[in-house]
């Protein structure tokens, strides 16, 4: 027996606090009866669960990529306001029950995982597992030594101090290309790093997730993961 909202987040119904809300919103059926507690629990192989009316199973050969994010893409599946989104550039109606795992900035580039497995989108969001981001930003202006320290410590944000990032300057002077790492998966985090120690980020492209580079996959394009990819991701951040 497991609880509905781990049954509907390994079936790729959405995260395990997207299925508690699913459940909540009355859309989730259990043998043909809407299921509104969140204690609830079923039998993977004989109940049958649904949503919105619709059968959905337990996938157990899970189905995860990195996508290398072009700019102006909203990362959601879908966007109410019309706007082109991630969902746009990802295999979807072979795999229904992809999602994005964390988020990147319509403009900001690079990795971005998707996987069917609610489980391992949670754990690797999870802010305790400390997975490790390296990002490419190009700085509009100047960037002082002052302020490369102030990022190496830790700077202020309106939702607290941030932990001290890796902050390397790949290209000096005007308009400088700069390297940081950072663990922590704050809404627009670096831009908001950055613009406390009075910088704007012109352009922001995400290299590396955890033990994962783009390496040359190129703009727009995706591939999956190996076996051995997904297994080392997962134990460096469990
Ligand atoms: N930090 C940001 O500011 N934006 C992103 O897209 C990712 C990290």
């Amino acid at each position: 027996m497991m609880r509905l909202s781990r049954y509907l987040a390994r079936a790729g119904a959405s995260s395990r606090r997207g299925s508690e809300r699913l459940i909540l919103d009355g859309r989730v059926s259990v043998n043909g009866q809407v299921v509104r507690e969140l204690g609830t629990k079923v039998d993977e192989d004989s109940d049958c669960v649904s949503l919105d009316g619709k059968q959905i199973f337990i996938d157990n050969s899970a189905f995860t990529i990195m996508l290398n994010k072009p700019a102006g893409y909203v990362t959601t599946m879908h966007d109410p306001q019309g706007r082109p989104t991630v969902a746009e550039l990802v295999p979807i109606s072979a795999h229904p029950a992809l999602f994005p795992v964390g988020r990147l900035d319509f403009n900001t580039t690079g990795l971005l995982l998707f996987t069917t497995d609610g489980d391992m989108g949670n754990a690797l969001l999870h802010p305790s597992r400390n997975v490790e981001k390296t990002y490419i930003a190009r700085i509009s202006g100047n960037l002082s030594d002052a302020g490369v320290s102030l990022l190496r410590e830790g700077v202020l944000l309106d939702d607290g101090m941030t932990a001290p990032a890796k902050v390397e300057v790949l290209q000096a002077g005007k308009n400088p290309l700069v390297s940081i790492s950072i663990h922590e998966g704050r809404k627009r985090q670096v831009r908001r790093m950055f613009s406390a120690i009075g910088c704007h980020v012109e352009e922001l492209h995400r290299l590396s997730f955890g033990s994962l580079c783009l390496d040359d996959l190129q703009e727009g394009c995706w591939r999956e993961l190996t076996d051995a990819e997904v297994h080392t991701l997962l134990n460096n951040a469990r």
